[in-house]
Order: C-alpha cells, then structure tokens, then sequence
C-alpha cells in the first residue's frame, strides 16, 4: 500500500526537468502529498518555469535547482540528501546530435549521483518508445513490460526519440545493476491532458495541429494514449510502494488517428478538424493490444482517452494557444 501523507512530511525527492509538462504535474502532486521537492531546471529565471513557484505548497517545500544532465556536478548538488529521486528530464527530439547523448549520458549521471546520495529509490521516465518499436512483434502479441524495442530498426527508420529512450532505459538498468540502486521505470505512452507549464510540449502539438487547420488530412495509424495526472501519480505509486519493481506501461488505450479526429469535432465542432485520412489506398491501421495490469494494480484507476482529449483542449484554450472561435468568425467562414 502506498504510503500515508503524515509520513511523507519531511521526506525530501528531486524531480529532474520539473518545468516540462510531465515533471510539473509530478511535482504538483508530490506537493500536494506533503513531500519536499528540489526541482532541477536549466535556467530558475526563465518565466517558462514561473508555474512551478505558484503550485500549493510551492513557497514551503519546492527549492528550485539549476542544473544540465550533462554537468554532473550540478545533479550531485540538487539530488544530494533526497530520499528519492524522480528523473524526468530528456530531449524530446528526433534530432539524434540533441537527442542521445543527453538521454543517456544523463540518465547514467542521475543513476551515479542517486547512488553517491544512496537515494531509496529511483523512478525513471522511459518511453513506450522503448517499447514497441519491433518489427518483428505479430499482430495479435500484447504490447507489455516485456517487449522491448529493436535498436537497429529504430535506427534504421531514424525514430531518434525512440532509440534515446531505448538505449537511455538499457544504460539505467545497467548502471543501476552495478551501483545497486533501487531502480523502478514508467513507461508512458503519448501524454495529453492540461498543461501547467506556460509553453507548448511536443506532445501537446499531436493534438494541436487539428485543431488549428494545419493538419488537413490525418494518417492512417495508431497512437496510445494516457492522461498526464495518470502519468503523474503512476510515478508516485511505483515509488511509494515498496513492492514496485521492474518496468510499468503506462496506457488507455489505443486509437486510430480517425477515431480522435471524431471524437475532437464531437466536442469542439468549431475548429477546422481534418476529416480525411491521407492514405486512401491501404487498410485501415488496427491498434495493438496492450496491458496496464501491473499499474491497475497498484490501484491506478485510468482516466478515458475522451477525458484527455477534452482535457488537453480545454487547457489549450485556457492558455490562449488555441482561439476561441467567435459567432462572427464562424458566419465569415460559412459565408467565404
Ligand atoms: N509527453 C509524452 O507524450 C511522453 C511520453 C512518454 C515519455 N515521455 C518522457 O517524459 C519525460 C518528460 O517529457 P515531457 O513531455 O514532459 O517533455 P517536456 O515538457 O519537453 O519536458 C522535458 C524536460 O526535460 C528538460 N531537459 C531537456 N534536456 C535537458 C538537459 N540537457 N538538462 C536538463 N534538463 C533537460 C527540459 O528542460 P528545459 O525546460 O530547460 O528545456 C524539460 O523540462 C521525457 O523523459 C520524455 O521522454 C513523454
């Protein structure tokens, strides 16, 4: 069972790259549960990390850090004296010169400092993009904790994100084994829901683009889905419970590009949403099938991919990234 708040009061975490979408909900709700937070980010002063000081609880228990994956010095100093570490932070590119080397020289450079600090236990962030990247994998095989992806294919076809994750989470598990720290990973799929942060993430755009008319088309394939507190509290979980170990998938459900674009002109008919597929030749794409089990149960209880993509507009619109069509502009655009 996880544990109570009464007992994490005083407990100290590091959450790396708290400013990015996934962190800053990761911190809000470690704040929420009464632990102290050091949050590394690359620049304190930066106004993209201003959110992280307006979060309950944040003028008590959140001590921002500066520090790069890259300068071990500076993780050193932020994770020393944590009970957990949290390690959040990676490019999220498919430039492979931005991507590697900061996913994996810097997950080994968390993975060291946690050790040095004998950290309990470190919760890694990987990827489904450490996954299910295998072009070998059959139709009807169940993506879970124990598929891993193809290195060489990821290379081959230049999915550089995939590949830094994949290679990132390899060296974790590897570097943990020989220093011996207690090491659990999150595999999430493609996070949507509302954003903290005042920037925009990548995975954010994955919806975005159909809601601005820059998309006029959407592509014949699948895509899995989880909702961002999910993701957060899924992190929470696997370190609060002492039986947690290995690898946790981190999913919804799966759905064809066809089926999101429907269910976003449902809710939100006045945007111009795509409502052709690109690939008019090929079958249509089926999802594969998946297991959330291990983090079922742990008491994780998903929230619906309906949720999320109604989420994630609601906050674009909160933000301002995403106009709200006036009556007037919908009659110029009937009229035009
Ligand atoms: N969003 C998704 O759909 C998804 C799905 C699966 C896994 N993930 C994983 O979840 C994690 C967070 O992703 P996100 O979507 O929340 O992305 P995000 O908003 O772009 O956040 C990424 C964070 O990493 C930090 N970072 C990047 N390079 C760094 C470096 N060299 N040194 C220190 N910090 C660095 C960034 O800091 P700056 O603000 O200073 O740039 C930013 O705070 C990543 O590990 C990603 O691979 C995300």
């Amino acid at each position: 069972m996880p544990v109570d708040m009464a007992s994490v009061s005083g407990t100290t975490v590091c959450v790396t790259g708290a400013g990015g979408f996934i962190a800053s909900w990761i911190v809000k709700l470690l704040l929420e549960r009464g632990y102290t937070v050091r949050g590394t980010v690359r620049n304190p002063d930066d106004p993209k990390n201003t959110h992280l000081r307006e979060l309950e609880g944040a003028k008590e228990r959140l001590i921002l850090c500066k520090a790069d994956l890259l300068d071990f010095q500076s993780l050193k100093e932020a994770i020393n004296g944590c009970d957990g570490v949290f390690h959040t932070a990676s490019p999220v590119t498919d430039d492979p010169e931005q991507m590697v080397e900061p996913a994996v020289n810097g997950t080994k450079n968390v993975i060291i400092a946690a050790a040095e600090a004998k950290v309990r236990r470190v919760v890694f962030t990987s990827s489904i993009g450490a996954v299910y990247m295998d072009p070998n994998r059959g139709p009807d095989v169940v993506v879970d904790e124990s598929c891993w992806s193809d290195l060489e294919f990821c290379k081959n076809t230049k999915n550089w994100y995939c590949y830094g994750k994949a290679v990132a989470e390899h060296a974790a598990w590897e570097v943990a084994k020989e220093k011996e720290v207690d090491l659990v990973v999150v595999n999430p799929v493609l996070v949507l829901g509302p954003l903290l942060q005042p920037t925009i993430n990548a995975s954010i755009i994955h919806i975005l683009k159909y809601l601005t008319g820059s998309a006029k088309t959407y592509a014949n394939s699948v895509q899995a889905y989880v909702h961002v507190r999910d993701v957060a509290l899924a992190h929470i979980l696997v370190f609060e419970t002492p039986s947690a170990s290995g690898r946790y998938l981190c999913a919804e459900s799966v759905l064809h590009r066809g089926d999101v674009v429907e269910i976003l002109a449902k809710f939100f008919p006045e945007y111009p949403i795509p409502t052709k597929c690109s690939d008019e030749k090929n079958p249509r794409k089926t999802p594969y099938k998946f297991s959330n089990q291990k983090l079922k149960d742990l008491g994780l209880e998903f929230t619906s991919v309906k949720q999320c993509l109604y989420d994630t507009v609601k906050s674009l619109q909160e933000k301002g990234h995403l106009q709200i069509p006036t009556p007037q502009e919908d009659s110029i655009k009937i009229q035009s």
